[in-house]
């Protein structure tokens, strides 16, 4: 027997007991007589202890072994003289009596510790011994409990999990396919799921009512903090069902996994924020609602007064953050650098102290008079204590600019807390997004949105004005899933495709399985799918899924431990009849 307990449960109730424990030599410790030895495992820590007085040959081996070994340790539980009441096993050590070499380990390339000398690129690279890193360890136990709890809850009303194959055609979610060159069939290529919409779609028409997967995505776009290559979702659909059947259903299991992961309970229903008003408030489809400083439109107040950066924009707001007033000349220099930078691409920034006095103090205090100011601080509800920040010009930019410049205020002012949490469903979403380039509608969510029943008859004469019967769920500013109710009549999905520039052939090429299956009695259905990954990094307390990921990719797109992407041997490229063409694509 290799072991008869791990390393995390034994305590005061097992003293005098007999015990065997394998793990990894955390760290040595030689204090006068004894060796002190931690051994860690995935369960936790325990320490070893080695008395030159009562075994000096065993001790000897102890003070040989190296960070990293694995190592079997037999003898008896003892409470510790210096007990570290911080940890599980803190009051007991284990009198050792027999020690076994498991393994040796070369030195490891970084401390496995919480605070590592290990960059992050060494880490990705030797990933599994990050993995054996506390914080690490437990985000991946985190993921395994949420993975658990979703399969409960969904089981519990009524989803069953099916499988749908990852070798696919190209799918409709918006970015570049992964594919798969075939090699019995030279020239054709497989795409690798964006996700299983089209799939999913056809078991409705299959008749599975409801139907859930955890379930991995693969999309060739541009990395960042909250998007991997290839990430996991809970994909989900339902048949004979509205949006809010959706909704409810939905709602319980984030209230569940809420309750079950986080201990918090949500006994009202999550905020409905129609998509037009979280423009117009909050200048984002996924607002961040743990604080206010909504945006007050300023357009029709300010013009007037010679103050050409005012007269001449098409949209004036501003938002007031609340005791601010104080902030400093430095501090509004930082924050006019802040939205001037080119992702937030304001031009500058107009700011009016309320003071606490009182009086008013503006950056445009030559064309307002005192009233001027006192009439926007009544329109925004300012009290004295705080401070206006004001943003102009095109109304898109300028909303898009006052989102971070409020983010960017919330985190100023501890505003954004990790221990918070405010879920809300942002829903009708425009159906289709007018692409200036290609001067073409695009479809916001995919094809087979359904548009809002009474928005239809703007289908044919102002399509972009055509709301989707879509919605997100969205909490602390992170998109955590999107979905839609689809259409299941062939009338509509046509015009649908009409709309979005496609052919009958073209539609027919790409999605013809599809459209095939509607004539065969499709129901009335919608689902929704849920970033798995930002989820579990969310209850995580953190902003980006790469550690909540066993093996991720850098942002790159590589994964630097396997050295993949690779070249490929000219035998494979010879079997799939595939040239490597040099220089740049086009
Ligand atoms: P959507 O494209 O909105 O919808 O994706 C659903 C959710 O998946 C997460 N997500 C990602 N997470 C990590 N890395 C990525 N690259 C990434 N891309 C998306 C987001 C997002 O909300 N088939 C539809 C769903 C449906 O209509 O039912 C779909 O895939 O959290």
């Amino acid at each position: 027997m290799y072991r008869t307990h791990t390393c995390g449960e034994l305590n005061m109730s097992f003293i005098g007991k007999d015990v065997i424990l394998c793990g990894w030599v955390q760290k040595s410790r030689d204090l006068g007589g004894m060796t002190f030895v931690d051994l860690r495992d995935r369960y936790g820590i325990t320490q070893l202890l080695f008395n030159m007085e009562t075994n000096n040959e065993l001790c000897e081996k102890a003070r040989k072994l190296g960070r990293e070994f694995v190592v079997q340790a037999k003898g008896k539980v003892k409470e510790r003289s210096n007990k570290n009441l911080k940890i599980f096993t803190g009051e007991i050590e284990i009198d050792v009596d027999e020690l076994n070499i498991l393994n040796r380990s070369e030195i490891p390339p970084f401390t496995i510790e919480e605070e590592t000398d290990g960059g992050e690129e060494l880490r990705m690279k030797y990933r599994y011994l990050d993995l054996r890193r506390t914080s690490v360890k437990n985000n991946i136990i985190l993921r395994n409990r949420m993975s658990q709890e979703v399969r409960k809850y969904m089981d519990s009303v009524g989803f069953i999990e099916v499988e749908t194959p990852v070798l696919i055609k190209s799918t409709p979610e918006g970015a570049r396919d992964f594919v798969v060159p075939s090699r019995m069939q030279p020239g054709t290529f497989y795409a690798l799921p964006q996700s299983p919409q089209t799939l999913k779609q056809l078991l409705m028409v299959a008749g599975f009512d409801k139907y859930f997967q955890i379930v991995k995505c693969f999309r060739d776009e541009d990395l960042r903090a909250d998007r991997q290559p290839e990430f996991s979702q809970i994909d989900c659909e339902m048949s004979f069902v509205e949006r809010d059947d959706i909704l409810n259903t939905f709602e319980g299991l984030a209230k569940y996994l809420f309750r079950q992961i986080k201990g918090i309970e949500f006994s009202e229903p999550f905020i409905r924020l129609p998509y037009s008003e979280a423009m117009e408030f909050y200048g984002s489809d996924k607002p961040d609602l743990r604080f206010g400083m909504r945006f007050t439109e300023l357009t029709g107040t300010v013009k007037g007064h010679d103050f050409a950066v005012f007269d001449t924009s098409e949209y004036v707001g501003g938002i007031c953050a609340e005791g601010s007033s104080e902030y400093t000349r430095k501090q509004l220099d930082e924050l006019t650098e802040f939205v001037k930078k080119p992702q937030v691409g304001a031009k500058g920034l107009v700011y009016v102290k309320y003071n606490a006095d009182c009086t008013l103090k503006s950056s445009v205090d030559r064309y307002y008079s005192r009233e001027d100011m006192k009439k926007w601080a009544g329109i925004m509800n300012a009290k004295p204590g705080d401070l206006i920040l004001i943003l102009s010009g095109e109304k898109k930019k300028t909303l898009t600019a006052l989102s971070e410049l409020r983010l960017e205020m919330g985190n100023r002012l501890g505003l954004r807390k990790k221990d918070k949490f405010i879920p809300l469903w942002v829903v009708d979403f425009p159906l289709l997004e007018w692409d200036e380039e290609s001067k073409r509608f695009y479809a916001m969510h995919h094809p087979f949105t359904s548009p809002i029943p009474e928005d239809m008859p703007l289908m044919e004469t102002d399509p972009g004005k055509v709301r989707a019967n879509a919605y997100d769920l969205v909490i602390n500013g992170v998109e955590i899933g999107g979905g839609s109710i689809r259409i299941h009549d062939a009338a509509v999905q046509k015009l649908m495709f009409k709309v979005l520039g496609f052919s009958d052939e073209e539609a027919n090429e790409q999605f013809g399985f599809l459209l095939n299956a509607f004539k065969f009695g499709a129901p009335p259905h919608g689902g929704i799918a849920f970033g798995f990954d930002r989820w579990v990094a969310m209850f995580g307390g953190q902003d980006s899924i790469r550690d909540f990921i066993a093996f991720p990719k850098n942002n790159s797109g590589r994964d630097v431990m396997l050295e993949t992407p690779a070249p490929i041997s000219n035998q494979q490229l010879n079997e799939l009849r595939l040239i490597i063409k040099t220089g740049k694509s086009g």
